[in-house]
């Protein structure tokens, strides 16, 4: 921690430490570069409302192949990002590789399922069309209303409050500086960013900026104008019941539609069980509602009564960070030594692990790997001539639970 109101020098300072700019800061200094990480509450923004499920399919709408190609990238990185970030730290990261059953509870909901089952097959997705009855046998505890579902196996979860006490020991380890502080601004020296300048006034200098602070990505002051990332917060409230570890309700993480409505429910290992979680368009609102918590037990309890034995632990909110076409933004920005690795909406966890190493790849060699390609920040400014996907409008997005994004 430098001393206040000092200065000093790094390779590349990290604007906020979330589960992406805690991933990306550990991937660059693995490649060797001197890394500073600025958050004044690293891990207590979006990531530790999250409930981590990793599904790409659930998460992509329809035409956002591109979005879905990197987060199923992304997925399949996941077995040895975790497994080496425990060897690393001793820490658990609660990765689980159990799949994820969607299930629609009424025939209009199974007939939302059914163009998100097309979706997967196009994109060649292994996934098992399931009966209600079948969903049962697989999940004894499910409504016996439930119509039908599908099953992707290759999905899988992790604990985002866990990941981020294990990417922090893995950073540290590295040699990462943790500075918990907040940025008061990006320092531009001769039209390229050179540093921030934290809240007391310490200035750290720095060859590259990179901005992962979510939705406060578009906040930060000393960007000149247009360099700044459009990002938006898109609030979700989560809930977290405790159960019997050794009698869990579920599973597998199950998606469910229920009268146009969708839902999840994500078990962990230790009994707890998470539900989320809602989509509003608030502005940085983040209080928890007696209208967001209702909607969300009303819907899992459609779904799988038995909750309602369980505890009730903990309700919270989140702010997404949302971007106008709902995909991330990886790679340069106008401003010459200014990286991005921000908006990643709704798959900021799935989308960890390839971030990272798209970043780091970048920080280390100045080339962008060919997948992030269609996720630079021009793409809204219309200056690389493409805008890859015939994506939604996030603000045109459903609000109320999750949507009814399948
Ligand atoms: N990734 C789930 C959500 O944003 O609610």
């Amino acid at each position: 921690m430098p001393a206040k109101g000092a200065s000093f020098v790094t390779s590349v300072v990290v604007i906020g430490g979330g589960v992406i700019g805690l991933s990306v800061a550990w991937r660059a200094a693995q490649r060797g570069l001197r890394v500073t990480v600025a958050d004044p509450a690293p891990g207590q923004g979006a990531s530790h409302a999250a409930a981590g499920m990793l599904t790409p399919v659930g998460e992509a709408a329809h035409g956002e192949t591109d979005l879905l190609r990197l987060g199923l990238d992304s997925l399949a990185r996941f077995p040895a990002f975790t497994t080496e970030l425990t060897a690393l730290t001793s820490q658990p990261t609660g990765f689980r590789e159990t799949g994820t059953l969607q299930v629609g509870y009424d025939a209009d909901d199974l007939a939302i399922l059914s163009e998100l089952r097309a979706l997967q097959e196009a994109m060649n997705v292994p996934v098992q069309q399931l009966s209600g009855r079948e969903c049962r046998m697989l999940e004894p505890m499910l409504d016996p209303a439930i119509r039908g579902g599908l099953l992707v196996a290759g999905d899988g979860s992790v604990d985002p409050r866990l990941l981020t006490r294990a990417l922090l020991a893995a950073a540290r380890q590295v040699g990462v500086t943790l500075v918990t502080q907040a940025t008061a601004e990006v320092i531009t020296r001769d039209g390229r960013a050179g540093g921030i300048r934290l809240a007391d006034g310490t200035e750290i200098s720095a060859d590259w900026v990179v901005l992962a602070a979510g939705w406060n990505s578009a906040g930060i002051a000393g960007l000149p104008a247009g360099t700044a990332p459009q990002v938006r917060p898109v609030k979700g409230q989560i809930l977290r019941l405790r159960g019997n570890p050794a009698q869990p309700l579920l599973a597998r993480s199950v998606r469910g539609i229920v009268r146009g409505s969708c839902v999840y429910l994500v078990p962990r290992e230790d009994g707890e069980l998470v539900i989320g979680a809602t989509q509003e368009e608030l502005g940085p609102d983040s209080r928890v509602t007696a209208g967001g918590v209702w909607e969300l037990l009303r819907d899992a309890r459609t779904l799988l009564p038995g909750i309602t034995e369980l505890e009730f632990a903990e309700a919270s909110a989140g702010l997404r960070p949302g971007t106008p076409d709902n995909a991330p933004i990886l790679g340069p920005s106008p401003l010459p030594g200014l990286v991005l690795a921000t908006g990643h909406f709704r798959s900021g966890i799935l989308l960890a692990p390839a971030t990272a190493d798209i970043i780091a790849e970048y920080l280390a060699t100045q080339r962008l790997p060919a997948i992030a390609g269609q996720f630079a920040v021009t793409r809204f400014s219309g200056q690389d001539g493409q805008h890859g996907q015939d994506r939604q409008h996030g603000q045109d997005r459903q609000h109320g639970p999750d949507g009814v994004q399948p």
